[in-house]
């Protein structure tokens, strides 16, 4: 059984960036809390509580901590309640999440009502509504867009950074047939594209494919139904101790991605259960042979 990694698997700029602001702050500050899970990853979390770093799940757990701000970015009201509770703050947003939240805010001043392809839940996606002041339009799918009334307003759309690029095109197709002066910018960071396309190719060129992060990594499940619509069966997994032997029956080749937010022990530890699972499998095959010579 061949075992290929996709290319980009795994941490992208936004989150390394995020980390190591962490790491530099934990040497700094004793009472430091992320707001929200940095990461979408519980084993991460885990190995940072573990360092000292601690979460707060929302401002009212915040009393006199240095915070951190993820990379996801939060809306300006959260940063204005952390001026009054946290002892200083560190940003740690992604740059290309700050452009999208930035573009939203320009957009609502000059009159526009912007349409956020993304998923509503999402914290990236209720830190950009924010930006537009609670004005923006949340759409998830393409079916989403087609019942808006966009009647007499001027009409922008951005995505969620995140998104497949697909959803969001089919998503602007459908607007435009509404709006013909539709303003347009595509704010899917180019990470997350790469990522998505590399995984899509790989998944089209393997018997099966294994995805692995966080169950509540929402990039993560993006990239398990991307794999999926391929045809080709997927497993979305959080960890090694997942595999099962059996996956792996009669697969001469397999490829593994993973999320943006999945570290890279996690997919050594991954890729070497894979590679033990061959061997077995293999020996086993050696034993049988010697069996019936
Ligand atoms: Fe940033 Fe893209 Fe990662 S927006 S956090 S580089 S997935």
């Amino acid at each position: 059984m061949e075992i290929v990694l996709a290319d980009y698997a795994g941490f992208c700029f936004g989150v390394k960036r995020a980390l190591q602001m962490t790491h530099e702050a934990s040497g700094r500050h004793n009472s430091l809390k992320s707001l929200g899970p940095l990461i979408h990853n519980p084993q991460v979390v885990e190995q940072l509580e573990r360092q000292g770093v601690g979460v707060a799940h929302n401002t009212d757990e915040v009393q006199d901590d240095v915070v951190i701000i993820r990379s996801h970015g939060v809306s300006p009201d959260v940063l204005e309640r952390l001026e009054g509770k946290a002892k200083a703050t560190i940003n740690a947003t992604c740059p290309f999440v700050s452009r999208a939240q930035q573009l939203a805010n320009r957009l609502t001043e000059e009159g526009y009502r912007t349409v956020v392809v993304g998923d509503k839940n999402h914290p990236e996606v209720i830190g950009i509504v924010g930006w537009t002041k609670g004005k923006a339009i949340v759409v998830e799918t393409p079916e989403q867009a087609q019942g808006l009334d966009l009647h007499g307003e001027k009409v922008a759309v951005i995505a969620q950074t995140t998104q497949p690029e697909e959803n969001f095109r089919a998503a602007v197709e459908i607007l435009k047939k509404q709006k013909n002066d539709l303003v347009v910018h595509n704010t899917i960071c180019h990470a997350t594209r790469e990522r998505q396309e590399a995984a899509s190719r790989l998944a089209r060129s393997v018997d099966l494919m294994v995805v692995v992060g966080g169950r509540n990594s929402a990039n993560t499940k993006k990239l398990a139904k991307l794999c999926q619509a391929t045809g080709t069966p997927t497993y979305h997994i959080e960890h090694a101790g997942e595999l099962c032997a059996p996956w792996f029956q009669d697969i001469k080749r397999v490829g593994v991605t993973a999320g943006a937010s999945t570290p890279e022990w996690i997919i050594e530890e991954v890729v070497e259960k894979m590679t033990d699972i061959k061997n077995e499998d293999i020996n086993k095959e050696e034993m049988e042979q010697e069996g019936t010579a």
